[in-house]
């Protein structure tokens, strides 16, 4: 699905010198790779602030604890997501309010917003899917007019923009991930949180920092949640790149579409918003039947895929107690049975593409004779 090693041989030189500076520096924590790291992520995604952490999901508890969100609260989010950004909710004692998708995206439908917005709605937390920005200027309206602070949820679409402007600045926050299969991967768990506000940024840096303003003088409760400086070393160096790679993901994603393109019966190609310019972290297609079986003859064939997301988070025994059943959010529901990722990645080549296509459409076409 990802090839995370073929990327790294490619920029080898470039990235070991950087993890033997930092090896060689001794600083490791919060260094100055770290600060510099943050200093070229604010630059590129042009917020104010950036301030690094552990990863995603912290980047997200991080968030929430910034805005003081507490038990009772209610955040309303999407089930079609990976289930970071409702655990996150769920540890500080808040309950995710969920809001079905929009089918053509997969990301959560603004219309369907106000009506499950209460006099406990603290927040709104969208998540941009797959590498492509949700409609984020009407969601920040509804946002805007309930009072409502706005994260979002940008682990999967760094480099993305709606509406000319890069997802990330939109939001009070915006938290990122720099798992290793994102688009900017580091070699280990990593993430980022992006903030407009000085005083939310301060917040932020200070939550994942153990609370501390400064060293052993806690002002607020904390955790540990810092990026390690090898890794930030990697990400500055890889942060060069991400805009090649994900034009070289376009055009993967083109090559996709076009083999699809007279297939419409059966394969239903991913819809690309007019406002949106995409980064292709996943490229997903719907097939109308016998999802399963293509998925299984694919793999005999030695083609990988992959199903984002199988359940929906309602239905999810861990969430159970938020009352989810089967048809409340059905749009998702259907999206977790029909959805099938194929390979996406800046090492494919233009005949991998192919090749993988015309598979997809033979086991396809085999699977529903
Ligand atoms: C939408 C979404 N939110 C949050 C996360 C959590 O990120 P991490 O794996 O870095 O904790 C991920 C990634 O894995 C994600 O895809």
């Amino acid at each position: 699905m990802v090839d995370v090693l073929g990327q790294y041989k490619r920029y080898q030189q470039e990235i070991d010198n950087a993890i033997l500076g930092v090896v060689r520096s001794g600083a490791y924590i919060n260094g100055p790779a770290v600060k510099r790291f943050e200093r070229e992520m604010a630059e590129y995604l042009q917020v104010p602030h950036a301030i690094a952490c552990a990863s995603g999901t912290d980047a997200l508890q991080i968030a929430l604890m910034a805005l003081g969100v507490k038990p009772g609260d209610e955040i309303i989010t999407t089930p079609f997501t990976f289930v970071a950004t409702t655990e996150t909710i769920a540890l500080l004692g808040a309950k995710p309010v969920y809001v079905d998708i929009d089918p053509k995206t997969f990301n959560i439908d603004p219309e369907k917003i106000t009506e499950r917005i209460t006099p406990r709605t603290k927040a709104i937390l969208p998540v941009h899917l797959f590498g492509q920005p949700c409609d984020i200027t009407r969601i920040k309206e509804i946002a805007d007019a309930h009072h409502l602070y706005l994260i979002e949820d940008a682990a999967q679409v760094v480099g993305a923009t709606w509406k000319g402007k890069k997802a990330c600045g939109f939001g009070d926050i915006a938290s990122i991930s720099f798992y290793p299969s994102k688009n900017l991967g580091a070699f280990g768990d990593g993430g980022m949180m992006t903030a407009f506000d000085d005083e939310i940024a301060e917040r932020l840096r200070s939550i994942a920092n153990h609370g501390a303003s400064r060293t052993y003088y806690h002002d607020r409760l904390g955790v540990n949640s810092r990026l390690d400086s090898v890794q930030a070393a990697i990400l500055s160096v890889k942060l060069q790149y991400l805009d090649e790679w994900n034009v070289r993901r376009r055009e993967i994603a083109a090559i996709y579409s076009d083999h699809f393109s007279l297939h419409a019966d059966l394969i239903q190609t991913p819809y690309v918003d007019p406002h949106a310019v995409p980064i292709w972290h996943q490229y997903s297609i719907m097939l109308k039947s016998n999802r399963d079986l293509v998925m299984a003859s694919l793999k005999a064939a030695g083609i990988p895929t992959n199903i984002y997301y199988p359940v929906p988070l309602h239905l999810q025994p861990a969430y159970q107690s938020y009352g989810g059943k089967k048809g409340d959010y059905p749009l998702s529901e259907y999206a977790c049975e029909h959805i099938l990722s194929l390979p996406m990645h800046s090492e494919m080549t233009d005949d991998d593409a192919a090749y993988i296509a015309e598979n997809v459409i033979h086991h396809i076409r085999n699977r529903n004779q």
